[in-house]
């Protein structure tokens, strides 16, 4: 059985990455698409944190039949993913063949555009990478001659031979997002999940951040994939984006508004009896309620698994559902960026969001109000802490 691997950092997964997929499906039975979790960190082209890319190639995969799978498998490859290792950890105990749902025996073939010809005797290992795959080149129509010259460096350097096959002309880069979604060279299910997370912007919020942060972040991102379902993990990145906006805005640390943007849910998919016991002891009966658990427990699983120890980061975990008198700039930010984030969406959150980057304060009480009307409607009574934060809020107006 062949089996193609078609690994990059699909940021984001365009029509020049479907055609090689589409050609490759001629000549393989299987093509397993492997998003990269972790790229050597380089200022300049901060790529977008890995659940993002994974989930919008899992979307852009849909059209295809089972031939086609997308594999997480580098989520859990500690380090930089590095193509020589991701091969062999898809070829230990049998993980590749439990992937495809095969006994056979996998003839490996590892897929790439043209472009990797000239620099893939740069890459990690070469040589471990066609010990146990052989490369099969997409060519386009048009491909000049030094393409074949490429071909018989490589086979000749490495002795090995090289398969090619054709593929339909699009020409697509990843860095030039905008103008590629104006000139649809990406699939309507990506341009769709570009625009409900508000991605690819002018302005990109992390490069306020610092590089620790970043990779930190990053790294959360990575952990929480295993602990989130795809929606919450989506939602708690959005947030954490959002929370370095309006931090940007209002002169608060982006580096903590990061961090605890991106933990602000960290233990809300942990089991009931568990958040229940970490919310009692973090929080105590102040946040008895099943909905508030996951801010007390995530100061807890933020701490205790992941090593959290800054105390303002804690806290805006701890209180972003409640709110609390003597709010914190960055329990401000994590609280309304929780609300606001871009894939929410119900109501009409635009002005609110504007307000927000002026007046923390202001956006703030409007928030807690729609939040009284709602439960009003359901005829619950507000939290004391929300109840003293709005009159803290609303006396001060
Ligand atoms: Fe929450
Ligand atoms: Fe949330």
């Amino acid at each position: 059985m062949k089996v193609g691997l078609f690994g990059g950092s699909f940021d984001p997964i365009h029509k020049g990455h479907i055609s090689i997929i589409e050609g490759a499906l001629k000549k393989m039975d299987y093509i397993v698409v492997i998003p990269s979790a972790r790229n050597s960190f380089k200022r300049g082209r901060i790529l977008n944190p890995a659940p993002y890319r994974y989930y919008m190639t899992v979307d852009a995969m849909e059209k295809f039949d089972n031939r086609v799978i997308v594999s997480d498998i580098e989520f859990s490859i500690p380090g930089i993913s590095y193509t020589y290792l991701t091969i062999s950890k898809l070829l230990e105990n049998n993980y590749l063949n439990n992937l495809i749902g095969t006994k056979e025996d996998i003839d490996l073939f590892w897929i790439c555009g043209s472009d990797i010809l000239k620099s893939f005797d740069k890459w990690r290992n070469p040589e471990k990478i066609l010990e146990k795959t052989t490369l099969l080149v997409a060519r386009r129509p048009g491909e000049d001659d030094t393409f074949i010259d490429d071909i018989e460096r490589l086979q000749n350097m490495y002795n090995t031979k090289i398969k090619t096959f054709n593929i339909k002309g699009v020409e697509a880069a990843s860095s030039s997002l905008r103008d590629e979604l104006v000139e649809k060279k990406i699939q309507n299910v990506v341009s769709d999940f570009i625009k409900t997370h508000d991605l690819y912007l002018e302005v990109n919020y992390l490069d306020y951040c610092s590089d620790k942060a970043i990779e930190e972040f990053y790294e959360y991102c990575i952990s929480l994939y295993f602990i989130l379902r795809r929606k919450r993990l989506l939602h708690t990145i959005n947030v954490a984006i959002m929370s370095v906006k309006f931090a940007v805005h209002h002169n608060i640390d982006p580096d903590k508004a990061l961090i605890a943007g991106v933990l602000h849910d960290c233990a809300k998919e942990l089991d009931k009896e568990v958040q229940s016991k970490y919310s009692m002891e973090i929080g105590g009966p102040d946040f008895d309620v099943d909905k508030l658990w996951h801010g007390p427990a995530g100061v807890k699983y933020a701490r205790d698994v992941l090593n959290v120890t800054d105390v303002e980061i804690l806290d805006a975990i701890k209180y972003h559902t409640t709110g609390r008198p003597g709010m914190t700039g960055l329990d401000k930010v994590v609280y309304l960026a929780d609300k606001l984030e871009p894939a929410r969406t119900y109501d009409d959150l635009e002005a609110i969001r504007i307000i927000a980057e002026k007046d923390l304060d202001q956006a703030m009480v409007i928030s807690i109000n729609e939040f009284k009307k709602k439960l009003i409607q359901k005829k619950m009574e507000m939290h004391p802490l929300t109840l003293a934060c709005l009159k803290e809020l609303g006396d001060n107006k």
